[in-house]
């Protein structure tokens, strides 16, 4: 067999192992409970919204121990919560107002790959444009970050800093004030998590309403009778 057929088959090796895995995953599932998809099916009530990077190494349910319909997940590269990302904003505004998810979590993890590159020099292309958001974090605290000589632990430091200013861009949101002034029970919550250990640390920054908010960033009660 050539090296290139041999390469080939391996290549789709690697894709058609997910659809085996797949069949294997029903079976298993189905040997427990006969009417697990079935119940699944009916309709989902996920008390948590997570807000994860996208990092192949962070899967939201496998590291909370939880099960498929408990968490709804939003994941992008390096978790950034910016305002102005329709997609954040779209799953925000239906896990709220829709799945009246009770907490909003923004998990970070330490030797996050969009960190490091945020923090380098160097251009990596498109995503440059996104990872700007955490050097606008990164001049936010630079004072303190400036002064850690070890890179690494510099590195985890803007990890949580990226965190906490994500927790605080999602409490700036309508989406969530509005809920917080409707009495809707709501915390956003900051976690980091740690390749090295599998262990989640909470930032305790958890937030459940707008009181320590600075007065620019607070809604008043919807009034849409805008004069114009
Ligand atoms: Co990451």
């Amino acid at each position: 067999m050539s090296d290139i057929i041999k390469k080939d088959l391996h290549h789709s090796e690697i894709y058609l192992n997910l659809l085996e895995g797949n069949k294997q995953f029903v079976k298993d599932t189905l040997e427990i409970d006969s009417e697990y998809f079935t119940n699944l099916a009916k309709g989902q009530e996920p008390p948590i919204l997570w807000i994860g990077c996208a990092d192949s190494r962070v899967p939201a349910n496998q590291i909370t121990n939880t099960k498929p319909g408990e968490i709804f997940v939003h994941r992008n590269i390096a978790n950034v919560v910016v305002h102005s990302d329709m997609n954040m904003l779209s799953v925000l505004d239906y896990a709220i107002n829709i799945l009246h998810v009770k907490h909003v979590i923004v998990t970070g993890h330490y030797g996050c790959g969009g960190i490091l590159a945020a923090m380098s020099n160097r251009q990596f292309g498109l995503i440059d444009n996104w990872l700007s958001h955490i050097k606008d974090v990164y001049r936010l605290h630079a004072k303190e970050l400036d002064q850690i000589a070890d890179e690494v632990e510099r590195s985890n430091r803007l990890v949580e800093y990226n965190v906490i200013e994500g927790v605080y861009n999602l409490c700036k949101t309508s989406i969530v004030q509005n809920a917080w002034l409707n009495g809707q029970l709501l915390g956003v919550h900051g976690w980091v998590y740690s390749l090295n250990t599998g262990k989640i640390t909470d930032l305790k920054v958890s937030t459940y309403n707008s009181a320590n908010m600075e007065d620019i960033f607070k809604f008043d009660s919807t009034d849409l009778k805008l004069s114009i």
